[in-house]
């Protein structure tokens, strides 16, 4: 267990806070601020405490050079609306400069500054001075909770633990408790849905949880590099090719382990990677030479909603389909509804399942949604995240 900020005297003193805030972007303005929003628990806390709280964030990837499209300051707006206070920015090409160096050391008690991007400074993806110790001046204590960037070993996510006390913030804390109680102690039936394109992107994650499940669930575009592991012909499908024999093996490995392996009995086809185009249902074995694979199918959404109805345990990572087109959204949207009404404990992984759990409107129904992408699935994986194992234990 990690030191968290409960753990640390942190009155008046200057905490340094890493925050994930790379929320995505249209025009310039915030699209989606589910991830500020689960930072403010940690910084409320900060604030009541009267600690002086300095913000660190990424946003996107801008390669070390201070390029304004990637610039913070919408954020740093956004974030004086939700607490209602001041937060003061210094749009810093360099990030630390004598103008930050000065504000952070007349920061009050109680009070909030957010530094402009830190991939401005192309050290920070390559965990490398002279940056980290510039931003180790500018505090006393560092918290990490950006959870969403902790498989990252970076200046301001791993790099700062070296300098002062580091501890983890209230998002972290529930990341870990969440993600880690549901695979290693979860309660059974324990099912895992594996959705998205790549299955060459999901072994590690798949392989691990396989040593944990009762039930493993196979949906999305990888589902069709199973079909072609079985023998059958996937016309215009998606196929990750080097994946076929990792396919086969990983059928072996459920059969040899005892864990049940569903794999989808039907499919949504349609002739162009298209909203508007003819479309049909076919077995999986028939799906014809012209037309691709777009959904599951009705056969097989009532085949994993009633395993779902059964499970106390479910672990999401990935879409069943292409549900950004409302034509293939149906096979997303029920199972995203069956682990709604499922009452088990449901925990989401981030990116694009995390997307459509929000996008059918059943978010406030899981028991948990990840605001992590890359790092829930390294989570789930068993990795050990830089991130987080750079801070201090209990
Ligand atoms: C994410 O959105 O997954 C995190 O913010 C990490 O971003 P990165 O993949 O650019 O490191």
């Amino acid at each position: 267990m990690k030191k968290t900020v409960r753990d640390i005297d942190v009155a008046g003193k200057k905490v340094l806070v890493r925050c994930d805030f790379n929320v995505p972007m249209q025009d310039g303005k915030i699209t989606d601020d589910i991830r500020i929003r689960s930072a403010l628990p940690t910084i409320r806390y900060l604030i009541e405490q009267q600690a002086k709280v300095i913000l660190m964030s990424h946003m996107g990837r801008p390669k070390g050079e201070p390029k304004p499209e990637y610039t913070l300051k919408p954020v740093a707006d956004r974030l004086a609306e939700l607490l209602e206070m001041e937060v003061k920015f210094i749009p810093s090409p360099t990030v630390v400069d004598a103008e930050v160096e000065a504000a952070a050391a007349e920061l009050q008690g109680g009070q909030v500054m957010l530094l402009e991007n830190t991939r401005y400074r192309k050290e920070e993806t390559k965990n490398e001075e002279p940056f980290t110790g510039e931003l180790a001046k500018l505090g006393e204590i560092f918290v990490n909770d950006a959870f969403g960037t902790a498989h990252r070993a970076h200046c301001s996510t791993a790099g700062l633990a070296s300098y002062m006390p580091a501890v983890s913030g209230f998002l972290i804390e529930k990341e870990v408790k969440f993600l880690g109680d549901a695979v290693e102690d979860p309660e059974r039936p324990f099912v895992a849905i594996m959705g998205g394109a790549k299955v060459g992107d999901k072994i590690p994650v798949i392989e691990n949880l396989m040593k944990k499940v009762d039930c493993l669930i196979i949906g999305g575009g990888m589902s069709y590099t199973f079909f072609k592991a079985m023998g059958y012909e996937i016309g215009k499908s998606i196929l990750d090719e080097e994946s076929i024999g990792l396919a086969k093996e990983l059928m072996e490995k459920a059969e040899a382990a005892g864990v049940e392996l569903l794999l989808p009995l039907d499919t949504v086809c349609a002739e162009e990677f298209s909203n508007d185009s003819r479309q049909a249902i076919f077995d999986r074995d028939q799906i014809p030479a012209d037309m691709m694979g777009m959904d599951i199918g009705p056969k097989t959404i009532s085949l994993y909603t009633e395993t779902l109805k059964k499970a106390k345990t479910i672990v999401w990572n990935g879409p069943c389909g292409v549900f950004e087109m409302p034509a293939f959204a149906e096979g997303t949207k029920a199972i995203a509804a069956a682990l709604a009404e499922s009452g088990a404990v449901t925990v989401i992984g981030g990116g694009d399942s995390a997307a459509a759990v929000e996008q059918f409107g059943f978010a406030d129904k899981m028991t948990h949604i990840s605001t992590g992408g890359g790092a829930s699935l390294e989570f789930l994986e068993g990795k050990e995240l830089p991130g987080i194992a750079c801070l201090e234990d209990k």
